[in-house]
């Protein structure tokens, strides 16, 4: 279709973002080297320099802590290259060519893999590749990830993951090869081959119907198409909201559990339409009563390819867990907190230039001139645009962004008082102090809200510090992709954060908050 065309357009965006516009067959060794290694080398030389000075300043002062924070800071920097290279000898061992090929089969070295499809915005999207993370985790399997798209900008544009997240620092983390579809074909490439893959369709179980959004997962962008398999009935979890993670990687593990489900789908014709009222069972025939897009007679069965396995959506598996104890926490998604976001989610960074021009950003909204001058501040996600005609026809009251804001103050103002409370305990970072005390810490704004509506006005009157990307021309200069990738660097920058019910960008932003400053979140009470 119009795949070439997409790429070009991204291609561009890239090229304004920093890394220069890399050819097709040169990205993979720009995936490789990491997108931005200039301006990291040279912010590292800078860090070294500095550091060196400041250690002897603190040695000499006897203030150990603090030169402790910046050997780690310093060294957390090195590691940054120390993962590129442990990331290319990953992809040198699961890949056979340095550079794309025109077939997945061509390109996959010894390792297994697997892969899925997603659907809905971007946080969806992660959502549901967080969770294809942690199974090809569980099961031991490289993971290929497909694009993100933007389905709220550029007529489901693509972007590789690979130029959204880290993923030489994610790999480091968790140690889950994890390989851009890009680098197996290339997107749009013209000597691509036509595909099928067979997906086992977790969707099917979960909303009665496969996952068609193949244009949201970019698939047909490297000429993969995909048929779809049913799975056997998973248990739920969370009041019946997700298909529960143990019993999924149980199957997709187990290769006789899934012939013997293969032989039975073919003998019982599976997945079945459900019966229409006042249609007497016993009259329908089963052979002629498979739902739409299966064939369990005549199609090839996701069990023939034991080297690549397909996931339809996992954005509905997850683990059953209790509801965080925040007083005022309206629970989102509480479930989404168990293994696969601790064990995956905490662990995608965005890319290094991201951080680099929300520090601009900062900086510019603080009217400082060094980023370490950022002060410290709780960020709020205030989210809105369709919000309004699915959930009780009303928004979120500001009201409740401000005495989420005063309950989250307070929060923080406790866990600095109890240094040694349980979270110093868990795997978060402890809360840092500030010379301030968080009554006092500025609030951060991002939303989806237009510029010049009341709602900027309200803001300002609070106080409160709007992340204005009409003002900033972010999408002219960084691309379309950026307004939301540096909104959700601002929010996981804040000690504490604010965020709307239901809305997923909120959830991620507050567990990254929770998980990368050890502070604590509140979800807005929407009435
Ligand atoms: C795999 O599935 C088979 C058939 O359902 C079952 O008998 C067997 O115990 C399973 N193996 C494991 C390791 O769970």
């Amino acid at each position: 279709m119009s795949g070439d065309h997409r790429y070009t357009a991204l291609d561009h965006h890239a090229a304004a973002s920093a890394p220069p516009a890399p050819p097709p067959l040169a990205r993979l060794r720009n995936l490789i080297a990491s997108p931005s290694s200039t301006a990291r080398s040279r912010r590292t030389l800078a860090i070294a320099a500095t550091s060196i000075g400041i250690l002897i300043i603190v040695a000499a002062a006897l203030h150990g802590g603090r030169a402790q924070d910046f050997a780690a800071g310093f060294a957390a920097r090195r590691g940054r290259h120390g993962a590129g290279r442990a990331y290319e000898g990953m992809l040198e061992t699961v890949l056979r060519y340095g550079e794309p090929q025109t077939e997945l089969k061509k390109q996959m070295g010894d390792a297994r893999f697997l892969t899925g499809m997603l659907f809905g915005g971007q946080s969806n999207q992660l959502l549901a590749l967080i969770n294809l993370l942690f199974i090809g985790k569980e099961l031991g399997r490289a993971v290929i990830v497909p694009p993100l798209t933007g389905i709220h900008f550029g007529a489901g544009q693509h972007r590789p993951f690979h130029l959204v997240y880290d993923l030489p620092r994610f790999y480091s983390l968790t140690n889950i090869p994890t390989v851009p579809l890009s680098s197996f074909k290339t997107p749009g490439g013209p000597g691509n081959v036509d595909e099928r893959v067979t997906c086992w369709s977790l969707m099917e179980k979960y909303t009665g119907a496969p996952n068609v959004h193949a244009v949201e997962t970019g698939f047909e962008e490297h000429k993969i198409f995909t048929d779809f398999w049913a799975v056997p009935p998973f248990p739920r979890s969370s009041e019946g909201a997700v298909l529960e993670f143990g019993p999924v990687v149980d199957f997709l593990s187990n290769t006789t559990a899934q012939l013997e489900w293969v032989a039975t789908t073919r003998r019982e014709y599976l997945p079945q339409k459900s019966v229409p009222k006042g249609v007497e069972p016993s009259t329908v025939v089963a052979e002629d009563n498979v739902k739409p897009f299966f064939d369990p007679v005549h199609g090839v069965p996701p069990t023939e390819d034991d080297q690549l396995m397909c996931l339809d959506a996992t954005f509905y598996v997850g683990d059953s867990v209790p509801p965080p104890p925040y007083p005022q926490h309206v629970p989102l998604d509480p479930w989404r907190v168990g293994r696969a976001w601790k064990e995956v989610g905490q662990h995608l960074h965005w890319l290094p230039e991201v951080e680099e021009h929300a520090n601009d950003y900062l900086k510019a909204l603080f009217s400082v001139k060094r980023a370490k001058d950022i002060p410290p501040y709780i960020s709020v996600h205030v989210r809105r645009g369709d919000f309004k005609a699915f959930h009780g026809n009303t928004y979120t009251p500001l009201s409740s962004y401000v005495s989420a804001v005063a309950d989250v103050r307070t929060q923080l103002q406790a866990r600095l008082d109890r240094p040694s409370s349980p979270t110093s305990l868990s795997d978060k970072p402890s809360l840092r102090a500030f010379p301030i005390p968080p009554a006092e810490y500025a609030v951060v704004v991002t939303t989806d809200e237009p510029p010049g509506s009341d709602l900027y006005v309200e803001l300002a009157e609070l106080g409160w510090h709007v992340v204005d990307h009409d003002a900033q021309r972010t999408v002219e200069r960084l691309g379309e992709w950026y307004p939301a990738m540096l909104d959700g660097e601002i929010l996981s920058r804040g000690q504490g954060f604010v965020g709307t019910q239901w809305s997923t960008f909120s959830m991620l932003s507050g567990n990254r908050v929770e998980y990368w400053q050890g502070g604590v979140q509140v979800v807005a009470n929407p009435r």
